[in-house]
Formats: structure tokens, sequence, C-alpha cells
């Protein structure tokens, strides 16, 4: 499994990096006003997360309609080799990622909660899709079932093109390790969620006594 880091704040990126933990970056309209960004930064922020990641980093349009969307994908496409388009699972969303499927741009279809809409956008196109966990949990719905039946759905079939299963919305490591088991490609993961992957009490408990130990060591 590969990691993303779900954020589009630059000092968590470059800290996650540091790790070599990081195989890429998911933003989204929301990750981007959390950094204080305005539009008028918005493409020269994403080209410099592109700088910093070695990897795919995922940029959101905004536009509903897919000559919008469409637009709005070939500005940000150009701002790095690294750019990928992130769209909405929806009847225009899949016209414009078709579209762009053409024109080589590749695309990571999001909100993505049902074995049809990946089905369509794995059709259509999309690099990636992204069925979003903790957001369909959030209505009594059982994210992580979701995302085992479209990692089943899609690998009964040949589609032609690459297309990975980002594991999204995660809010826990034990999403993480229930999405590695049930074979998704990439968890996206916000920095919170990453920094509890690395924690384990037993692990604390084991260096306090290594040192303690060190300590008798030192001393006699
Ligand atoms: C995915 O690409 C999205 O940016 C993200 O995972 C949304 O997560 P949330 O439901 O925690 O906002």
């Amino acid at each position: 499994m590969k990691f993303f880091l779900d954020t589009a704040d630059i000092g968590q990126i470059e800290e996650a990096a540091s790790w070599g933990a990081i195989a890429g970056v998911t933003t989204n309209p929301t990750l981007y006003a959390r950094t204080g960004g305005k539009l008028a930064d918005f493409n020269n922020h994403i080209a410099r997360i592109c700088a910093v990641v070695d990897g795919p980093v995922s940029a959101e349009v905004t536009a509903e309609d897919r000559a919008g969307m469409v637009e709005q994908a070939k500005e940000v496409a150009a701002l790095a080799d690294n750019v990928v388009v992130k769209i909405p699972t929806t009847v225009e969303g899949l016209a414009a990622t078709h579209e762009l499927y053409k024109l080589g741009i590749p695309v990571n279809m999001t909100l993505c909660f049902s074995v049809p809409q990946a089905l369509l956008a794995a059709r259509a196109g999309a690099r990636y899709v992204s069925p979003f966990i903790g957001r369909f949990d959030d209505i009594s719905e059982d994210g992580l079932s979701q995302v085992e039946d479209i990692v089943t759905a899609l690998g009964n079939y040949d589609f032609g093109h690459e297309i990975e299963v980002i594991a999204a919305s995660v809010r826990s490591a034990h999403h993480v390790t229930q999405c590695a088991l049930m074979g998704a490609d990439i968890a996206t993961v916000p920095f919170d969620v990453l920094k509890k992957m690395v924690a384990h009490p037993l692990t604390d408990r084991g260096i306090a006594s290594f040192n303690a130990d060190w300590e008798k060591v030192t001393q006699a």
C-alpha cells in the first residue's frame, strides 16, 4: 500500500516527505481554505506542493459543468508534470474525465460512494478512484466495506488502462489497516492520522525501559 498525504499544508507535506513515507498528496477546496490561501495564490500553492512531493498531487476542480471542469483541469495540469486533476463522480465529472483521458491528463475521481460510481469512473478513464470512508460512516453506512467492494469489483475487470483505488476520508490508523488488508492500492491520510500510524505505546514503553537499563550501564 502507498500513502498519500491528505492536506494542502506545505509544512506538513515537507515533514512527511522527510520521513520517506508519502508517495503523493491529495488536496481539496476545504483543505486549501484551511491554509488561509486565496484564489489568486492557488496555482502557485499547487506548484509549490508539486515541487516538494515526488509523486502525484491531486488538485480539485470547482466547476460543475464538463466544459468548466476541462478548462480548469487544463490550467492546473499545466502547473507541473505530477498534477492529477480531482473531479467529483457526477455525470458532468464522468464526461470531463473521459475528455481528459483522451488528452492524456490523469484524473482522480473523488467523492465516490458506490461500486457503480467506481466502475463508471474506471470506464471513463480515471487514473484513480477515491471512495470516502469517514463521510460514509458519518451517515451510518459502512465506509470500509464500501472500499472492499470497490477493490473487488474493479479487480474483476480489465479497463485497458491503469486505475488505482485511493481509500479517502480516512479517520484512523484502524481504517488504514483494514484498507491494506482488503488490498486498496493507496490510503490518503491526514497528517494527524499519519502520526498515529507511527505511534505505539509498546514502542514508547520499550524505549523507556531500554533507556532506564542503559542508565544503569552508564552509572556502573
Ligand atoms: C480525499 O481525497 C479527500 O480530500 C479527503 O479524504 C476528504 O476527507 P474528509 O472526509 O475527512 O474531509
